[in-house]
C-alpha cells in the first residue's frame, strides 16, 4: 500500500508504487461512417481508462480525479449513434461474435463496443464498418482477435491500494474474526482475467486468517468469460514488474521467484485456494452462498440493463452479511438498497440481506459455468419434469396478465398475456413499467402504484381504460405489495391484469357520450398532472443528493486545488532553478560558438593546412587551406585519404599515420610538393575528448622560404669556413716566420751576449789574473801570497764560469763548425756536467743547415739529452745522424733507462711531467720537421726527428760566421 495511506490495523498490501495512473482521455476524432473513433490510452489499451489508482507522492486520489475526468471525456466523445447501415452492420458483427464464441456483446455498452471494433479497423486501415464486416465473415482469426480485444483483460495485483486496504480492514479481517471455526470461507471474483485480483483477495485473506491464527478452509471461485485468460492465471506465473504492485512481506511470502527473468509465481498456498472456471457472468448461473464478491471493471463495459441483472445474480450469490467489491467507477445503481455501503469511496458494500425472490430474472443457462478445463464438454441438461411443465402450461392458459416490478418501478418478471397491457415503446429499450404501459393505461397505473408502495396494501383500479386498435377497452388492474422473506417490507409490486371488457352499454347510451369521453380525458390528464408532480417531486430528492455529491466533489477537487497550488510553488521553484540552469547553459553554449568561431579562425588564419582522419584513414574534418596542399575541399569529407594524390600531399602518409596510431607518437616529414614548395609534414595522434585514440591530425607548414635561407646559411659559412681556414694558414706562416725571425733575434742576442762576456767580462778577469800574478814578487809576500793565491783560484772559477755560460748561451761551434762538432761538445760537457756519457753515430758528408734550423735541432737534442740523465734513470744514451730520401735528416736519440708512455707523458700538465716534448715537437714542426717518439716503461725510449736539409748558402767553407762565433773562433762548414 501507498505510504502516504494511513492504515487503520496496520497491514499492507502493497508497496509504494502503484498501478499507473489513467491517462485523460483526448477528444475523439469524428468518422465519416458516424462512428468515432476513440483514441488510445497510453497503456496501449483503448475505451474507457483504467481505474484509478493512489498518487504516489500526495496520496491523494488525484488518479481517482484523474479518472472521473477520463469518464467525462470518455462520456464527452461519445460516439455518434451509427446510421442505418452502420447499425445494422454492428449487430451483424455481434451475432457473429455470439455465434463463434457464446458471448452476447449486445448486452456491452454500444460506445465502448464501437471503439474496439474502429480500433481493429485502423490496424487493417478500413475505414468503413461494412468492410470489415466482410473481413470478419471471410477471416475467423479477425474475429477471434475482435473478441480478445472486446474483452479488455487487462488487470493487476491490488489494483487502488487504498480499495484494497478498506477491504482488509473493514471487510476481510472481521470476517475472518467472527467465522465460525473450521467453516470454508467462499469468495467469488467474475471477470477475473488473467487471475490478479482472485490471487490477491486469497492473499489477504490468508494474511488475516494467519494473524487471526485461524483455521478456515479458503475457497475462491476466480470465473471468466476469456478461456486463454483463465489458462494464464492457473499459471499463476507474472512478470517481474509484479513487485511494484506487490508489498515486499507478501511477495516475499505468498510468491516464489521461477525462473531467470525474475518471474515469480504464486506459492503453492495461493493456488491451492484459487479455483478458476469458464463462467458468463450475465449469462450463466451464478456461484451462490458466498460471503464475498470481487467484481471489478465489468461493470463499466456493460449497459445498464445488463449491470441490473447482474446485481441480481450477485443479490442471489451473496450469504446474508457477505459483501459486494466493485471497481472504482461502479455502483449498484438501482440496486442500491440491496447493499449497505462500507465505503462509498471505494465501492465496498455489505448485503442487506439475501433476496429469495423468485420473479427476478436470474441467469438459468444449463451450461452453466463448471472449474473444469477450457473445452471440457458441459454436463446434460436434466431431464424435464413433468408436473412442473405441467404448472407451466396451465399457468400460461389460465393465469391473469401479470408483471412483478421493483419499488423502483422496474419490470422484473412477466407472467400470462401482458402484451395486452404493456408495450415496448420505440427507441431505447427499457425496464420502465410505465413507460411500457400502453396508451391510457399509465396515469392510473403509476397512481396506484405509488399508492401501494405508500400504504403497503394491495390497490385495485376497476375502471381503467386501455387504447388497442380498436379503440379503448375496459380494463380491471391490481397492485399487490409483495414483501421480502423477513417480511422486512415492501420488495416488489405485483401488478395483475384483467379485461372488464367493452363498457356497459348503458354507459354508451346513457347521458352525453362526447361529456362522458371529456370527463375519462380529464381524469386521466389529472392523474397524469398528479404523477409528474410526484416525479417531479423525487427528481427534486435526487437533485438534491446529487447535490450534495457535487458539494462532496467540490471539496474533493477544493483540496486538490490546494494541492496543485503547493506543487505549483514547487514547480516554480523548480522553473526558476531550471531556467539559471538553462541560462547558465545558453552561456555555455554561446562560450563554445565563440570558442568554435575562434578555432574556425585561428586555423584559417594560421595558414596552416590540416586535416583530420579517422582509424580507417577517412577524411573527418579539414581546414580550407588543405584545397591547396591536396586539393581536398569540405564535400571529401567521409573519402578515404588514399584516395587523393601522394604529389599533394606526400609520399608514405598512411604508413606514417599507421606508425602514429600504433606509437602514439608524432611524427614529421619534409618534403617538396608538385609546385616546388617545402613543407614540413606533422602527423599526431587524435585524442578524443575521453582520451581515446580517434585517429590522427595531419597539418602542413609551408618552408619553403626557411629552407631556402637555411640552405643559404649553410653556403655562407662554408665559404666563411674556407676563407678562415686560409688566413688561418697565412698567420700560421707569418706566425713561423716571426718565430723563426725571434728564434734567430734570440740567437743573436745570445752571441752579442756571449761576445760581450767574452770581450769585456772574460777579458777583464784575464787581466786581473795577469795583474794579480804581477804582484807575485812583491813586499808583505807572505801574506799577500796566499790572499791572491785565493783570489786568483775565484777568478780562474769566475773565468770558468763565464766560458761555460758563452758557451752554452751559444755555443760558438756551433756557429762556426756546424751541427755535428756541437752535438760532439755537448756530448762532453753531458759528460762533464751531468755524468750522462753520449755516443754520437753519423754519416759523413751530411749536408750543411741553415741558422735557425741548425740551432733548433741543437737545442731540441741538448733538451732531450737532458731528460735522459733527468728521468731516464741510466747514464748512457746514444745519438744517430743520419740522411734520409728526399734531402731530409733523421737523429735519433736514444736511451735503455726507465722508458715512459708517450700519451700518459703529454697529457700532463706542461712542466710536470711532460719532459717538454710538446714544446721540442712543436720547434721541430716549425721548421718544417717531425718527431717520433718510441717508449714503453721499462723498455727506455727512441725520439728520431726528421727534418729538411737545406745548404746553407751564405756560408762558404772555411769562412768565419760573425755572427754566429761570439767568441771570434773559425767557423767549419759541415752539419
Ligand atoms: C478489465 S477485465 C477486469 C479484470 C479484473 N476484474 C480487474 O479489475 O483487474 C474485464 C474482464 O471481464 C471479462 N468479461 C467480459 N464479459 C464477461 C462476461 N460476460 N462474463 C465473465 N467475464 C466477462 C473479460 O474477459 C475480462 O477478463
Amino acid at each position: 500500500m501507498c505510504k502516504t495511506v494511513q492504515r487503520r490495523k496496520g497491514h499492507r498490501v502493497t508497496n509504494n508504487n502503484t498501478a499507473p495512473s489513467a491517462a485523460p482521455l483526448p477528444a475523439a476524432e469524428p468518422a465519416k461512417d458516424g462512428l468515432r473513433s476513440v483514441p488510445r490510452r497510453q497503456d496501449g489499451e483503448d475505451g474507457p481508462p483504467s481505474p484509478p489508482s493512489v498518487s504516489m507522492t500526495t496520496g491523494v486520489r488525484s488518479d481517482a480525479r484523474a479518472h472521473c475526468a477520463a469518464q467525462s471525456a470518455h462520456m464527452a466523445c461519445a460516439l455518434t449513434p451509427p446510421g442505418c447501415d452502420d447499425r445494422a452492420c454492428l449487430d451483424r458483427i455481434l451475432e457473429l461474435i455470439h455465434q463463434r464464441h457464446a458471448c452476447n456483446f449486445s448486452q456491452f455498452r454500444q460506445d465502448m463496443l464501437i471503439s474496439r471494433i474502429r480500433h481493429r479497423m485502423g490496424l487493417h486501415g478500413l475505414q468503413a464498418l461494412p468492410d470489415y464486416l466482410r473481413m470478419l465473415d471471410s477471416d475467423p482469426n479477425e474475429g477471434e482477435a475482435l473478441f480478445k480485444v472486446m474483452l479488455i483483460g487487462v488487470s493487476v495485483f491490488f489494483r487502488d491500494p487504498e480499495a484494497w486496504e478498506v477491504l482488509y480492514t473493514d471487510v476481510l479481517v472481521p470476517m475472518v474474526a467472527t467465522a465460525p471455526a473450521g467453516a470454508t470461507l467462499r469468495v467469488w471474483v467474475p471477470a477475473c482475467s488473467t487471475g490478479e485480483e482472485a490471487y490477491s483477495v486469497a492473499i489477504l485473506i490468508l494474511d488475516a486468517l494467519r494473524r487471526a491464527e485461524k483455521q478456515c478452509p479458503l475457497l475462491v471461485f476466480a470465473t471468466d468469460i476469456n478461456e486463454d485468460a483463465l489458462q494464464q492465471a492457473r499459471r499463476g506465473i507474472y512478470p517481474a514488474e509484479i513487485k511494484d504492485h506487490v508489498a515486499a512481506d507478501l511477495l516475499a511470502r505468498y510468491f516464489v521467484p521461477c525462473d531467470p527473468d525474475g518471474r515469480y509465481q504464486l506459492s503453492t498456498e495461493v493456488r491451492d485456494c484459487v479455483v478458476f472456471g469458464v463462467q458468463n457472468a450475465i449469462s450463466d448461473p451464478p456461484v451462490s452462498r458466498v460471503d464475498l464478491i470481487c467484481c471489478r471493471n465489468l461493470l463499466i463495459y456493460l449497459e445498464t440493463s445488463t449491470q441490473q441483472a447482474l446485481f441480481s445474480s450477485f443479490d442471489f450469490a451473496l450469504n446474508p452479511g457477505g459483501h459486494l467489491f466493485l471497481g472504482c467507477a461502479e455502483t449498484p445503481g438501482e440496486h442500491a438498497d440491496l447493499f449497505v455501503p462500507v465505503s462509498k469511496k471505494w465501492r465496498i458494500y455489505r448485503h442487506r440481506e439475501r433476496c429469495k425472490t423468485s420473479g427476478v430474472p436470474m441467469p438459468t443457462r444449463s451450461d452453466s459455468w463448471s472449474a473444469t478445463a477450457p473445452g471440457a464438454k458441459t454436463p446434460p441438461a436434466r431431464e424435464e419434469d413433468v408436473a412442473s411443465l405441467t404448472r407451466q402450461l396451465l399457468q400460461e392458459r389460465f393465469s391473469p396478465a401479470a408483471v412483478l416490478v421493483s419499488t423502483t418501478f422496474e419490470t422484473r418478471y412477466f407472467c400470462g398475456p401482458t402484451e395486452n397491457f404493456l408495450q415496448m415503446p420505440r427507441g431505447a429499450p427499457t425496464l420502465d413499467v410505465l413507460a411500457q404501459a400502453r396508451e391510457g393505461l399509465r396515469s392510473r397505473l403509476g397512481c396506484a402504484l405509488r399508492q401501494a408502495l405508500k400504504e403497503g396494501t394491495t390497490v385495485t383500479v376497476d375502471d381503467a381504460r386501455v387504447r388497442d386498435a380498436h379503440g379503448y377497452r375496459q380494463v380491471r388492474f391490481s397492485v399487490v405489495p409483495v414483501a421480502g422473506p423477513d417480511e422486512s417490507g415492501c420488495r416488489y409490486l405485483l401488478v395483475v391484469f384483467e379485461n372488464a371488457g367493452n363498457p356497459p352499454a348503458s354507459a354508451k347510451s346513457a347521458g352525453d357520450p362526447q361529456v362522458k369521453q371529456l370527463e375519462g380525458e380529464l381524469r386521466a390528464t389529472r392523474d397524469d398532472l398528479q404523477s409528474v408532480i410526484e416525479r417531479l417531486a423525487t427528481s427534486n430528492e435526487e437533485l438534491k443528493i446529487s447535490n450534495e455529491e457535487v458539494a462532496a466533489m467540490n471539496a474533493e477537487l477544493q483540496s486538490a486545488n490546494e494541492e496543485l497550488e503547493i506543487s505549483r510553488d514547487g514547480l516554480k521553484s523548480l522553473n526558476e532553478a531550471l531556467n539559471g540552469a538553462n541560462r547558465t547553459l545558453q552561456d555555455k553554449v554561446a562560450e563554445l560558438q565563440t570558442s568554435n568561431a575562434d578555432i574556425r579562425n585561428l586555423l584559417a588564419s594560421s595558414e596552416i593546412a590540416t586535416v583530420c582522419i579517422d582509424r580507417e584513414f577517412r577524411i573527418k574534418w579539414l581546414t580550407p587551406s588543405m584545397k591547396s596542399i591536396g586539393n581536398i575541399i569540405a564535400t571529401d569529407i567521409g573519402r578515404p585519404i588514399a584516395d587523393f594524390s601522394t604529389a599533394g600531399l606526400g609520399s608514405g602518409i598512411i604508413d606514417e599515420a599507421t606508425q602514429v596510431l600504433k606509437d602514439l607518437q608524432s611524427v614529421q616529414t619534409e618534403f617538396k610538393s608538385q609546385n616546388e614548395h617545402w613543407y614540413l609534414r606533422r602527423i599526431i595522434p587524435y585524442r578524443t575528448e575521453h582520451h581515446h585514440i580517434g585517429g590522427v591530425v595531419i597539418t602542413y607548414s609551408d618552408i619553403t622560404e626557411a629552407r631556402i635561407s637555411s640552405e643559404n646559411a649553410t653556403a655562407a659559412m662554408r665559404s666563411m669556413a674556407t676563407s678562415l681556414e686560409q688566413r688561418v694558414r697565412e698567420r700560421t706562416a707569418q706566425l713561423r716566420t716571426l718565430m723563426a725571425e725571434l728564434a734567430l733575434s734570440e740567437e743573436r742576442e745570445r752571441r752579442l751576449l756571449a761576445r760581450d762576456l767574452h770581450d769585456d767580462l772574460a777579458q777583464t778577469l784575464a787581466i786581473v789574473k795577469i795583474k794579480l800574478t804581477s804582484l807575485e814578487g812583491s813586499e808583505r809576500r807572505g801574506v799577500l801570497k796566499a790572499a791572491l793565491s785565493e783570489m786568483e783560484g775565484l777568478i780562474d772559477q769566475a773565468h770558468r764560469s763565464v766560458r761555460s755560460l758563452m758557451l752554452h748561451l751559444s755555443p760558438p761551434i756551433l756557429g762556426t763548425l756546424g751541427l755535428v762538432p756541437a752535438l760532439e761538445w755537448l756530448s762532453e760537457e753531458m759528460e762533464r756536467l751531468y755524468g750522462l756519457a753520449v755516443s754520437i753515430e753519423r754519416e759523413d758528408d751530411l749536408p750543411v743547415l741553415e741558422e735557425p734550423a741548425r740551432t733548433t735541432i741543437f737545442r731540441a737534442i741538448r733538451e732531450l739529452l737532458i731528460n735522459v740523465s733527468k728521468h731516464a734513470d741510466t747514464n748512457v744514451a746514444s745519438i744517430d745522424c743520419h740522411r734520409q730520401e728526399g734531402n731530409r735528416i733523421s737523429i735519433t736519440v736514444t736511451d735503455q733507462g726507465r722508458g715512459f708512455d708517450y700519451e700518459t707523458a703529454v697529457s700532463c700538465p706542461a712542466g710536470e711531467s711532460g719532459f717538454g716534448l710538446i714544446s721540442v715537437r712543436e720547434r721541430i714542426e716549425f721548421i718544417g720537421g717531425d718527431m717520433e717518439v718510441s717508449s714503453r716503461p721499462g723498455a727506455g725510449a727512441t725520439i728520431r726527428i726528421i727534418f729538411p736539409a737545406r745548404r746553407r748558402d751564405t756560408i762558404r767553407e772555411g769562412q768565419q760566421d760573425d755572427d754566429s762565433n761570439p767568441a771570434g773562433g773559425r767557423s767549419q762548414d759541415s752539419a
